[in-house]
């Protein structure tokens, strides 16, 4: 049979294929991302069709389809396991982005090497390391699995063929961005070659039920490199962040199939590898002065999970006509937004203060229910008297200078009863919602919370606006 090729143009952008070339995807909209395409008629092209060893799916009924993906590989690493959603799913595809130097290598061969212990043999592909530069990461981590088998190579093709030899029950690929194929004429490291790329060895781990980890660079813009359309492909998008100086790591699920997205594992960056911290609350309040002026205690919620997070802010005379904000870890906006309210509606004459706001760990904080804790660290600062040790602060802080309900209370208090905390100030709103409907809610909390009573060893204090909230948080 004469084999014919058929040419057609896929976007770069959302991978829609189109017939003929346009200066503008009529999918996304975005210029100049369609590309030519080669496909010959008979063989699958990446995006679309199915390859001949596949089976023809069938419809299933609702009731029947289980709960849960089959046999995931829970893993010892706590953390790890929580920002996947409980272990990692068979033939899934699940991306790790981060900048250089973050420690994405070391928490991966880890990973290779606890499931190379428990599970089977695992397939490690360096495409920017040496076997040799692998092997010395490995000692230094005390790691010397016989299951866990080292490839370095670059090229597609050999990648494919060893991972249909092996057969492991894990592959890493270290990093994406590294691998090309040989059969494509664009550059290495070029989206589309990253992406076709990304294609093939999901494609491989799934029609073999392999979960593979692609680990991927990211652009200053803090996209995962080129290919956003990598995120798309994808079961799973893991962010690993973190301060460059500060040892804690945070490792964010941005995107996740197979769990709750939002969901973060905090790691330590140690002289032994990255280690899971149990009680991360405790390690960002532990260089905490208890009664320095312009720290306050926010706890905000990263996933289902509170954290309690000192924020610390200076006040200083400015010498510019035009006073500078900045904020490091809290979202510029909502600061712009609290010191507005506190100029307006407190009277604080802020306009001639320089303020600067620090997350205390490198966490950033992107929820409106931490905005007390900011206005009360600016305003302790600006008036140089502390807020009480022993207090928390919750609530989102509304034009009008009122304080506004913030989701799962309990959770939250309750994190904060556990680090010692004696106090609470939250909106007095949500303690009046809470009192009218805690007959119906006594148990689903939306986040899976046991039994939502607020814990009694702490007192909590509700507030109407900022203002008695402040009252009530900065001492006398
Ligand atoms: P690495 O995992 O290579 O980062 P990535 O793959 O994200 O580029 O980690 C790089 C840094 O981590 C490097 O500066 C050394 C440091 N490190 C430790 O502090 N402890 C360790 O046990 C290891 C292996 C690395
Ligand atoms: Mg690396």
């Amino acid at each position: 049979m004469a084999t014919r090729v058929r040419t057609h143009f896929i976007c770069g952008e959302c991978g829609s294929a189109q017939m003929k070339w346009m200066g503008r995807c009529p999918e996304c909209g975005e210029w100049n991302t369609l590309e030519e395409r080669r496909v010959q008629e008979g063989t699958a092209s990446l995006g679309a069709g199915k390859a001949a060893s596949e089976t023809v799916p069938e419809p299933v009924a609702l009731p029947e389809i289980p709960d849960e993906p089959s046999r995931r590989i829970v893993l010892e690493n706590p953390e790890f396991n929580r920002v996947l959603g409980g272990g990692i799913v068979p033939g899934s595809g699940i991306l790790v982005g981060g900048d250089p130097g973050i420690g994405k290598s070391t928490l991966l061969i880890q990973t290779a090497a606890e499931v190379a212990r428990n599970v089977g043999q695992v397939l490690y592909i360096s495409g920017e390391e040496s076997a040799y530069q692998i092997g010395r990461r490995a000692t230094r981590l005390a790691l010397d699995e016989e299951r866990l088998l080292i490839l370095a190579d670059t090229i597609l093709e050999q990648i494919l063929e060893q991972i249909g030899k092996v057969k492991p029950s894990l592959v890493i690929v270290d990093s994406v961005q590294a691998i090309h194929s040989n059969a494509s004429a664009s550059a290495a490291g070029s989206v589309s070659q990253v992406r076709d790329c990304a294609a093939h060895l999901l494609r491989l781990a799934r029609q073999l039920n392999i979960p593979v980890f692609l680990v991927g660079h990211v652009t200053k813009e803090g996209a995962i490199a080129g290919p956003r359309v990598l995120e798309h492909m994808v079961d799973a998008v893991l962010q690993l962040e973190g301060e460059r100086f500060h040892a804690y790591r945070l490792l964010h699920s941005v995107k996740n199939r197979f769990g709750s997205t939002n969901e973060v594992g905090v790691f330590e960056m140690t002289e032994r590898g990255m280690a899971p911290v149990a009680n991360p609350s405790e390690l960002f309040l532990a260089e905490r002065l208890p009664n320095a002026a312009g720290s306050a205690i926010a706890v905000p919620l990263e996933g289902s999970r509170p954290l309690l997070v000192e924020v610390q802010a200076l006040a200083s005379p400015t010498s510019f006509s035009q006073p500078r904000r900045t904020g490091n870890g809290v979202d510029f906006n909502r600061l712009l937004l609290v010191t507005a309210v506190l100029s307006k509606r407190l009277g604080l004459n802020l306009s001639a203060q320089d303020i600067f706001v620090n997350v205390i760990g490198g966490l950033r904080i992107g929820e409106p229910a931490a905005d007390l804790a900011i206005a009360a660290a600016v305003t302790s600062s600006y008036r140089n008297v502390p807020i009480a040790a022993e207090a928390a602060l919750m609530g989102e802080v509304g034009l009008s200078g009122e304080l506004r309900s913030v989701s799962h209370l309990t959770l939250r208090l309750r994190e904060a009863a556990k680090l010692g905390f004696t106090r609470a100030i939250v909106p007095r709103h949500a303690l009046r919602r809470r009192q009218s409907q805690r007959d119906q809610i006594s148990t689903a909390d939306g986040a899976g919370a046991g039994p939502s009573d607020f814990p009694s060893e702490i007192e909590i204090i509700g507030a109407r606006t900022v203002s008695e909230a402040l009252d009530a948080a900065l001492v006398k």
